[in-house]
């Protein structure tokens, strides 16, 4: 049943593509010179700007052109391992090369509005890494900056194409959960709070804790899942238990916080959501409990018909996805074993496709937008202890 599950949805997914592409196709609005050049690329930020590289080295379509950063031993060592032309420390230098068609913006939170906007206003299609925007202003300039400019506008929401994420989706699609009516999604880590000093737990430079840096991933996986329902209210509380006292690093490691480095961000935040479809959703988010997490994340969905939990157990991709249905009046568990995707892949493949050929901008930065817009519901809750209405 389930193997005909996934080569129905294959057949219906090629049917859908080929279709989208020759409405484009008539329309005018696959770019036809581009598609039959190479895009060129230029990567800004040499942290998770690596995978960013690594994912555009794969792509025949592509040359990679620069990378930009302004931690010069790094830059140079991942501009080596994939063999970048050219390097610059400043972003705006690289921005200003013409025929660069595209950037992915691999940089603090801070600055993903300013670069994205003038990375589209200087003609650069973007990947922007999560979260879109450390608040709701900064990323409605971003989409009307790319609207604007006519330009693609993309973000890295990559644990989406996870495997099985992306094999749960379909199962989801076919019907079989029924009606999604409750889901929890949680990003929780035992010991893995970022470096004091660092900008992740500058609130001004992060634009929050955990809830902003990881809950995005997790609340982004439940809503896709769910059809992406739309918040009415969200109720949030978020704590600072370890970071103010320099407890639970990486690894256990012990931070000195002090005026130099202090600690700014919650380092657990937990949240309660109702949708417009009347299913709820808990989320929660921490880099630091004591608690049975390692650093796992996960969603489980509760449905009419049947239930889901994903669960990913640090990074790894074996035995995460358990299927909940009653065969029979038999409570019966399924344990599907979906190939191991890497989420960046298949984000960079979107993306390419979207700026070079015209394909569905997806994981768009509407979606982007929606998740910086609960997150900032739930830090409002959080500060002034009540309800809030999206
Ligand atoms: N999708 C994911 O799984 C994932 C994982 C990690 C980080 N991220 C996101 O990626 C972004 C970067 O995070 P990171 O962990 O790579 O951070 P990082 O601090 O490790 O790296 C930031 C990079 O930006 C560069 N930079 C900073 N200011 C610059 C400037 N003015 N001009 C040019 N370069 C500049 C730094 O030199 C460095 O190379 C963040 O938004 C983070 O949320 C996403």
């Amino acid at each position: 049943m389930i193997r005909n599950f996934v080569a129905n949805h294959q057949q219906k997914t090629l049917k859908v593509w080929y279709h989208q592409r020759q409405k484009m196709t008539r329309s005018g609005k696959e770019s036809s010179p581009m598609s039959s050049q190479k895009l060129r690329v230029g990567v800004i930020g040499a942290g998770i700007g690596a995978f960013h590289l690594a994912a555009y080295a794969r792509l025949p379509q592509v040359e990679i052109a620069a990378l930009a950063g302004l931690d010069d031993d790094r830059v140079r060592r991942v501009a080596t391992e994939y063999q970048v032309p050219t390097t610059y420390r400043e972003y705006g230098d690289l921005l200003a090369v013409p025929d660069i068609d595209a950037v992915s913006i691999c940089l603090p939170n801070a600055l993903h509005a300013p670069v994205t906007i003038a990375a589209l206003r200087a003609g650069k299609h973007v990947l922007i890494e999560k979260p879109l925007a450390r608040n709701v202003v900064e990323g409605r300039a971003m989409l009307a900056a790319a609207a604007a400019h006519g330009r693609v506008l993309m973000i890295a929401l990559n644990h989406r194409y996870r495997g099985d994420v992306q094999w749960v989706k379909r199962y989801i699609e076919s019907g079989a959960l029924g009606t999604i009516y409750y889901a929890k999604a949680h990003w929780m880590r035992r010991s893995g709070i970022p470096q004091l000093g660092s900008w992740f737990v500058n609130k001004d430079l992060a634009g929050g804790g955990p809830l902003i840096d990881l809950g995005v991933h997790v609340l982004d996986i439940a809503m896709y899942l769910m059809g992406e329902p739309l918040a009415r209210t969200v109720s949030a509380s978020t704590y600072a238990e370890f970071g103010p006292r320099g407890l639970k690093g990486w690894a256990g490691r012990q931070q000195t916080a002090d005026a130099r480095h202090p600690y700014e961000v919650e380092d657990l935040a937990t949240g309660f959501v109702r949708l417009d479809s009347g299913a709820t959703l808990l989320l929660e988010a921490s880099w630091a409990t004591h608690g049975p997490a390692g650093d796992d994340f996960g969603v489980t969905l509760y449905g009419s018909e049947g239930g889901v939990e994903l669960l990913v157990r640090n990074y790894t991709h074996e035995n995460t996805v358990r299927v909940f249905h009653d065969i029979h009046d038999v409570p019966t568990d399924l344990a599907p074993r979906p190939a191991k995707v890497e989420g960046h892949l298949g984000v960079i493949e979107r993306f390419v496709a979207a700026a070079h050929t015209g394909g569905p901008q997806e994981p768009s930065a509407a979606d982007g937008l929606r998740r910086v817009e609960l997150i900032a519901a739930c830090y409002r809750s959080a500060a002034e202890g009540r309800e809030i209405a999206l």
